[in-house]
């Protein structure tokens, strides 16, 4: 898909000039000031707790982003352009994984959103919560029921407000009501732009045994396996984030602090409590290119009364911990970080979801490539989106996607154990788009393409992040290590073969014309497949477990189940790097569960 083209057009024609509201942009007004909590991170999980907390106008809350505020800018606001705000843009931290032994050496981008609501602002808005299984292992894992689905689907009540789609059609039989929010923060709504794929998909549902039609594709304890309806984040054709659900409702609150252009450097000791010591001050510089430092200029300090809270994301809260010496002190040591907390596990048991883009050539007419290619349209539907946000820009770039599991006899689980968390979780994602979608390698300028993306769930293989050095504005050596385990090669080999089996049922197989590139097209034996998995394969964007949770008295892990850091006073983590295991599906909807969870568990908390 040619988005970056879409994108300048896009961006030329109608940037709105930010404007700031609450948030304030001036690191002198917070200068040596205390208050109750200072969050590290004004993303997904960080903008959930800043909300949650500040209910209580007693308690004071500071927020500081390394990122610019979201206000204003078109293109995160418009659903349709979700996959042209990253990466490589200023909205981007523009990581770059290290060469993949599993992917023939290859490294690719491995964007984070930088910007208030973080990757809330930036992803595609497909929303679900994770299987009951997920939740369940969690809550054994960690030894706190508390994690367990009958405890957290109570979660979904007060996070969601699902929401009519924007064409107003009648969504009976697409969603299940009673497994839904209405009264949330965050706006979530089904398709409100069809495409002529639609039908062809949801009819093969009608005779495929793998793949039948699911009624409600939010996960808990309705089942995730077979094709159904998007939920996307997104309400009245417009982006839900956590900046403009949690924030906008508390951002006029007296004290709620949030400040952007604040990158973290790194937290202080301030002494020690019951013989561990306690990182109650945080240092932070102004982001590259905002102000007198990096680039000359002494960092801003402030302190906590209560916690620091670090939710910068698996990569940030992983980079911030190690250059505050909280981490493995073999790797401190390696970059001259004198260790304060020996905890061995801090950057390693990286898990992620891969990237399968197959293509397909299909009859023309009717997919979105020449919409793609055409200025005029284009034009056309930007004119809508902004005076009626309606239409194709008012919707997400995919309608239908769904999830399937290996069956019980594949030859894999002689050796190895189901990796899923149980038997109605899935191995694997297909997600449906009637468009040129391929990461990276720009729409070829003719044709029409189908692209059915499979994504690798419960992957065993796991990775590290490291520090390049100790300097806080150098990247992290960001190493996934995607596709190292027989198991993993398996299911996306596996993935491969079933969806060339449902594109052969009637109402897709009158559509689809031939597979797409080289290596697809002589992807017919296991060793082929695997060879064209290895070439293509890239990430969805989940990144998890660089912090991750673990019971009480167990090593095997950074963070306590209340998320406090093990070994030290004061500091708790509160985003996607805690959890040990990556969901079975898209990863935001459960950590927004997991944010509101942490808030409930602070504000019961003694200090
Ligand atoms: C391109 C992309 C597409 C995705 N698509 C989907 C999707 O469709 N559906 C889905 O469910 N999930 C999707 N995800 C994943 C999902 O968005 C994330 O799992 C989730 O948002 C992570 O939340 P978080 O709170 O852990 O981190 P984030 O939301 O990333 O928040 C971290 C925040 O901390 C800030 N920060 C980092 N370091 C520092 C520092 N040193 N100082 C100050 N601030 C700092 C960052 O700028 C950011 O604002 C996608 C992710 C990406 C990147
Ligand atoms: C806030 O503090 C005041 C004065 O101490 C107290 O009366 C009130 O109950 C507190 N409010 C909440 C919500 O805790
Ligand atoms: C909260 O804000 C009010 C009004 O600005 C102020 O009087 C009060 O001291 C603040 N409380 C805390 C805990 O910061
Ligand atoms: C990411 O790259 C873009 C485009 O080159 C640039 O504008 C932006 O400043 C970069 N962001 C960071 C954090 O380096
Ligand atoms: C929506 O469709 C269902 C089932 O087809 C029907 O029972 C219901 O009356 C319809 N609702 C509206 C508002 O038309
Ligand atoms: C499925 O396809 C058949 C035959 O093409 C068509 O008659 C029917 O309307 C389709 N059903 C749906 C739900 O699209
Ligand atoms: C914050 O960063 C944005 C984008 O880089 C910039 O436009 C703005 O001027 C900065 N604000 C300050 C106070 O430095
Ligand atoms: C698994 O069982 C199915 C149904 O009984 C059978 O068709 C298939 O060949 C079996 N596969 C293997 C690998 O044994």
């Amino acid at each position: 898909m040619n988005f970056s083209k879409l994108l300048s057009f896009v961006v030329t024609s109608l940037i709105v000039a930010p404007s700031l509201g609450a948030t304030i942009t001036d690191a002198s007004q917070v200068a040596s000031k205390t208050f109750d909590y200072v969050i590290v991170g004004g993303g997904t999980a960080g903008l959930v707790v800043a909300s949650r907390l500040t209910e209580n106008p007693n308690v004071s809350v500071l927020v500081l982003e390394a990122g610019i505020s979201d206000e204003g800018i078109f293109q995160i606001q418009v659903p349709f352009l979700g996959p042209t705000v990253l990466p490589n843009t200023p909205l981007d931290w523009n990581y770059t994984i290290v060469p993949q032994a599993g992917m023939n050496g290859r490294t690719f981008a491995y964007p984070r959103g930088k910007l208030l609501g973080g990757s809330s602002s930036a992803n595609y808005l497909f929303h679900q919560y994770g299987t009951d299984e997920d939740w369940n292992r969690l809550g054994s894992v960690s030894g706190d029921a508390g994690w367990s689905w009958s405890n957290m689907k109570k979660y979904v009540q007060k996070h969601e407000k699902f929401t009519p789609p924007v064409d107003g059609h009648n969504t009976t039989g697409q969603f299940i009501p009673k497994l839904h929010g209405f009264n949330g923060l965050t706006s979530v709504s089904l398709p409100g732009a069809s495409t002529p794929l639609d039908p062809r998909v949801i009819n093969a549902t009608q005779t495929s045994s793998e793949y039948p039609f699911n009624q409600d594709m939010s996960g808990g304890d309705h089942s995730l396996l077979g094709i159904g309806w998007l939920q996307s984040s997104a309400g009245g054709g417009v982006r839900s984030s956590s900046s403009t659900s949690y924030l906008a409702p508390a951002n006029s609150r007296p004290n709620l602090t949030v400040l952007v252009n604040a990158t973290v450097m790194k937290l202080i000791q301030t002494g020690t409590k019951n013989g561990v010591p306690s990182f109650k001050s945080v240092q932070f510089g102004s982001s590259p290119g905002t102000g007198s430092t990096p680039g000359g200029g002494a960092p801003t300090t402030v302190s906590a009364k209560k916690e620091v809270i670090l939710s910068a994301g698996s990569v940030g809260t992983t980079q911030i911990l190690q250059l505050s010496g909280i981490g493995n002190q073999r790797d401190l040591q390696a970059v001259k970080i004198k260790t304060i907390v020996n905890s061995p596990k801090v950057g390693y048991n990286l898990g992620d979801h891969t990237l399968l883009p197959n293509l397909y050539n299909v009859q023309p007419g009717s997919s979105f490539d020449d919409f793609l290619r055409d200025p005029n349209q284009i034009n056309d539907a930007v004119n809508q989106w902004v005076t009626t946000k309606t239409g194709r820009l008012a919707n997400n770039v995919v309608n239908n996607f769904g999830f399937a599991r290996l069956p019980r006899n594949a030859t894999i689980f002689k050796k190895n154990k189901d990796p899923a968390p149980g038997p109605k979780s899935p191995h694997w994602e297909v997600i449906f788009g009637n468009f040129w979608f391929n990461p990276g390698i720009p729409q070829p300028s003719t044709g029409d393409f189908l692209v059915v993306v499979s994504v690798l769930l419960n992957p065993t293989s796991r990775g590290t992040i490291k520090l390049k050095s100790n300097n806080p504005f150098d990247k992290p050596l960001i190493d996934p290590n995607y596709l190292t385990t027989d198991l993993d090669i398996f299911t996306m080999r596996e993935s491969v073969k079933s969806i060339n089996r449902f594109l052969a049922e009637p109402t897709l197989s009158n559509y689809v014309v031939s597979r797409f590139g080289d290596n697809f097209v002589s992807a017919d034996d296991d060793s082929s497949i695997d060879a064209y998995v290895r070439s293509l394969t890239t990430t969805i964007f989940h990144p998890v477990g660089t912090a991750s949770i673990s019971s009480k008295n167990s090593n095997n892990g950074v963070v306590n189940p209340d998320l406090t850091v093990k070994g030290a006073d004061g500091l708790r983590v509160i985003d996607a790097s805690v959890f040990p295991f990556v969901p079975s599906s898209h990863t935001q909807g459960p950590v927004y569960l997991l944010a509101e969870r942490a808030s409930d568990i602070i504000k019961a908390a003694k200090y």
